[in-house]
C-alpha cells in the first residue's frame, strides 16, 4: 500500500516568526512518518530554521531549485545548498512558476535530475488550464507533461519522486476538482508511468491532488484509489487545519 503524503505549499507567505511558531504548534501533533508523510514547503530564507525544528514526524521542503550546481544565476537556489541544509523535498514545476517564472517542461526535467543527484525528493507538479480542460485534451496534455518531466530518469530513481496533479483552474480559486475528476487524471498519470516504465513502478508511484484542498474536502479526495496525498496551499497556513489534513492522510 502506498503511504499518503500531505504537503503544505506555503508559497510566499509567513514571516520567520510565524513559520517558527507554526512548527512549534504542529510538530508534536502530526502523526509519525510511519503512518503518513507530512511536509511543509517554505520560503528559502527560513529553510534552516524549519529544518532545525522539524521533528521526526515533519519534513521540510523547498519550493524551487536550479538545475546547475553553481554559477552566475542571481536569485536562484542550488541543490547543493538545499542538501547541505538538510531539506528533504523540493517542489518542481509548480504552475505559478511555469506561468510567471518561465519554467518549461525542459527545465522541469533538468531540475528533477539535479534534485535526484543531491538526494532531494522532487514533488513534480503537472496540470491543465481551464482552456485545455474545456477542449477535452487534459489526458494528452498531462501525459505529455509527465513524459517530458521523466526523460532520462531511471526506474530506480522514480521511487524518490512524487507527482502532484494540480489543475490550474482549481488553484487558489476555491474551485476544487470533484473527487471523480481528480481521480480520473491521477489514474491517467499512473497509466502513463506504466506505459513509460512498468506496472510495478506505476503501482509504487505516489500521486497527490492539489487545488483548493481544505479540511472539508480532503477526506473524499484521499478516498480515491489513485490519490495518495495532497499538495495544499492556502489551507496549509493554518496550524489546526494542517494537523487535521495530515491526520486525514493516515490510512485506516
Ligand atoms: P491552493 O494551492 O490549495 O491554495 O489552491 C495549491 C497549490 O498551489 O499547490
Amino acid at each position: 500500500m502506498r503511504k499518503n503524503i500531505i504537503a503544505g505549499n506555503w508559497k510566499m507567505f509567513k514571516t520567520r516568526g510565524e513559520a517558527i511558531n507554526f512548527v512549534l504548534q504542529v510538530a508534536d501533533k502530526v502523526p509519525s512518518q510511519d503512518l503518513v508523510e507530512s511536509v511543509i514547503c517554505v520560503q528559502a530564507p527560513v529553510l534552516r530554521d524549519m529544518v532545525k525544528r522539524q521533528g521526526d514526524n515533519l519534513r521540510v521542503g523547498a519550493q524551487n531549485v536550479h538545475f546547475k550546481d553553481s554559477g552566475a544565476f542571481t536569485g536562484e537556489i542550488s541543490a547543493v545548498l538545499l542538501a547541505e541544509l538538510g531539506v528533504t523535498y523540493v517542489i518542481i514545476g509548480h504552475s505559478e512558476r511555469r506561468a510567471m517564472f518561465n519554467e518549461t517542461d525542459e527545465t522541469v526535467n533538468l531540475k528533477i535530475k539535479q534534485a535526484l543527484a543531491y538526494d532531494l525528493k522532487p514533488i513534480v507538479c503537472v496540470g491543465e488550464s481551464l482552456d485545455i480542460r474545456e477542449a477535452g485534451t487534459t489526458k494528452e496534455f498531462v501525459s505529455a507533461q509527465v513524459e517530458k518531466a521523466l526523460e532520462g530518469v531511471s526506474e530506480s530513481e522514480l521511487e524518490q519522486i512524487v507527482f502532484a496533479y494540480e489543475p490550474i483552474w482549481a488553484i487558489g480559486t476555491g474551485k476544487t476538482a470533484t473527487p471523480e475528476i481528480a481521480e480520473e487524471t491521477c489514474r491517467d498519470i499512473r497509466n502513463t508511468i506504466e506505459r513509460l516504465y512498468s506496472k510495478d513502478a506505476a503501482q509504487k508511484m505516489r500521486i497527490q491532488y492539489g487545488g483548493s484542498v481544505k479540511t472539508s474536502n480532503i477526506v473524499e479526495l484521499l478516498a480515491q484509489e489513485d490519490i495518495d496525498g495532497a499538495l495544499i496551499g492556502g489551507a496549509s497556513l493554518v496550524p489546526e487545519d494542517f494537523v487535521f489534513m495530515v491526520n486525514a492522510g493516515v490510512q485506516k
